[in-house]
């Protein structure tokens, strides 16, 4: 029998730090009942004091889920550990994550402190998040640049005020994974009392090597993982659930296994990229459109020869299943309830029979319904209360002239009418909408998903809007992607706070 690691998900926390990929509470929950699916451990549920969502969150996804602990962030303040405790309070197994930055630069530039003063308030944070709690996890905020001698102090201490789980951050992704290994191997072997602790990773990506470090750890001794799904997260992200899940499936002479029901990765990876906005590079190891597509004539010889010759991992193993039923314009209710389901997506029969309407409008126009349409046909309603919405929209363009757009929004219950001419389609289009809404907004990104399955396909746009020294992100999806341009647009303007 394998050894086990367990696996901490901080999609709903570090992966949601990622500016413009907030969740409302029902879309968290949504998230967490499919962790729970997937089979994780632990689900770090957010970081309560921030804001009352955050804390909202905790305390709804404390009720929704019953086999993980969920788990709260906080700093090393009463207050925090305070909001976090209450936040817990209907979550059947609980977990306080708390701790403070351990580096040099963290101590002199973050805390103006010394490192005896950092360890004092380490453990005070740690035996007050106690009175609270049994389980209580300590981070070192970048333990990955701080000095393992000191570390090892710091380490000692927290485990001597009842820390359960050690917490090594290699906050902004600088380690080797030879240093890495070796930092967890210096706690290993030189901190009094580790036997009680668990020693948890918790790996960036900057340099593209969280999983890396991430395996270097658990190879030296670590038995939490810190991950996320699709491997979102600050900046470059945080180590992929799915990479370490699927390393330690096929690598099976490490001979340490993880709770993870592998054929609900690639559901999963859909349901987060798709309620977060966040679309997944087509290269991503493991959930990319790509990972299992061979595409040069010697590798597809090989795989039709015998799939061995260049497949390390079945794509149904991690829930791709090729001969899933296509949906189409004839396909029913049942074959899409079935297909929404196998993505993690319940719903009820009133909100399922307004899918399917769209459903069949969207299949009229194009003839394969991929599992992404189907989620943003899903999460379509997010914009009902929207109180900018676009009416119509009328574009011409062309060779060698300027695009004219006219469109109608309907601005709550009032409609209203421009036009305007551009460089091309979307700007024609856009200018027209700012004729509307005149406010002073800069428009700083403007991203169109790959349209990867035909011309007839769904296009998706994400957007980054400035206004009033503020950033807002919006989304639109259409079969016409300058209409999608103009609702991720409006999507943003809809966010603006006056
Ligand atoms: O990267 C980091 O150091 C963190 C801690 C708050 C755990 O996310
Ligand atoms: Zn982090």
């Amino acid at each position: 029998m394998s050894e086990r690691l367990f696996i901490f998900d901080t999609t709903l926390r570090d992966g949601e730090q990622v500016p413009g990929c907030q969740l409302n509470t029902v879309e968290k929950i949504q998230v967490a009942k499919q962790l729970e699916a997937l089979g994780v451990d632990v689900i770090e549920a957010g970081f309560p004091v921030s804001s009352p969502g955050d804390f909202n969150s905790v305390i709804e996804i404390s009720k929704a889920v019953t086999w993980p602990t969920i788990c709260a962030l906080t700093r090393a303040v009463e207050k925090d550990i305070d909001v976090a405790a209450e936040a817990l309070k209907f979550a059947k197994h609980k977990r306080i994550h708390t701790g403070i930055g351990t580096s040099d630069s963290h101590i002199k530039y973050k805390f103006n402190s010394t490192r005896e003063e950092i360890i004092e308030r380490a453990v005070a944070a740690v035996k007050y998040a106690r009175r609270y709690v049994d389980d209580v996890e300590f981070y070192a905020e970048d333990a990955g640049r701080t000095e393992n001698e000191y570390l090892a102090r710091v380490i000692e201490a927290v485990i001597k005020a009842g820390a359960t789980v050690v917490n090594i951050p290699d906050t902004t992704g600088y380690c080797l994974p030879e240093e890495y290994g070796a930092k967890i191997k210096y706690l290993v072997d030189h901190v009094d009392g580790i036997d009680k602790a668990v020693i948890s990773t918790h790996c960036h990506n900057d340099l593209g090597m969280a999983t890396a470090n991430t395996i270097a750890g658990v190879l030296n001794g670590a038995r939490q993982v810190e991950v996320t799904i699709n491997g979102i997260g600050e900046r470059a992200g945080n180590t992929a659930l799915e990479e370490v899940a699927m390393i330690l499936r096929c690598h099976k002479s490490i001979d340490i296994d993880t709770n993870i029901n592998t054929p609900k990765i690639y559901p999963t990876s859909r349901m987060v990229s798709s309620l977060m906005n966040m679309p997944v590079q087509p290269n991503k190891a493991i959930v990319g459109r790509n990972a299992f597509a061979h595409s040069s004539g010697i590798h597809q010889d090989g795989v039709l020869k015998n799939v061995q010759t260049y497949e390390i991992i079945n794509p149904k193993d991690v829930g791709i299943d090729d001969n899933a039923i296509v949906l189409t314009a004839r396909s029913g209710r049942a074959a899409l309830k079935h297909r929404l389901h196998a993505l993690g997506v319940e719903m009820t029969q009133e909100k399922l029979d307004k899918v399917y309407e769209d459903f069949l409008k969207l299949a009229d126009k194009k003839k394969d319904i991929t599992d992404d349409d189907i989620l943003v046909l899903a999460g379509a309603d997010r914009n009902v209360n929207h109180h900018i919405k676009l009416e119509y929209l009328q574009v011409t363009s062309g060779v060698g002239v300027r695009s004219v757009a006219s469109l109608g929004l309907n601005i709550s219950g009032e409609h209203f009418e421009a036009a305007a001419t551009g460089n091309g389609p979307v700007d024609a289009a856009i200018k027209a909408v700012k004729q509307i809404i005149r406010r002073q907004m800069t428009l700083k990104e403007f991203t169109i998903q790959a349209i990867s399955k035909g011309s007839d396909d769904v296009g998706k746009v994400h957007m980054q809007v400035e206004y009033d020294g503020q950033m807002y992100y919006g989304f639109g999806a259409n079969t016409d992607i300058i209409a999608a341009s103009v609702e991720a647009y409006i999507d943003c303007i809809n966010k603006f706070r006056k």
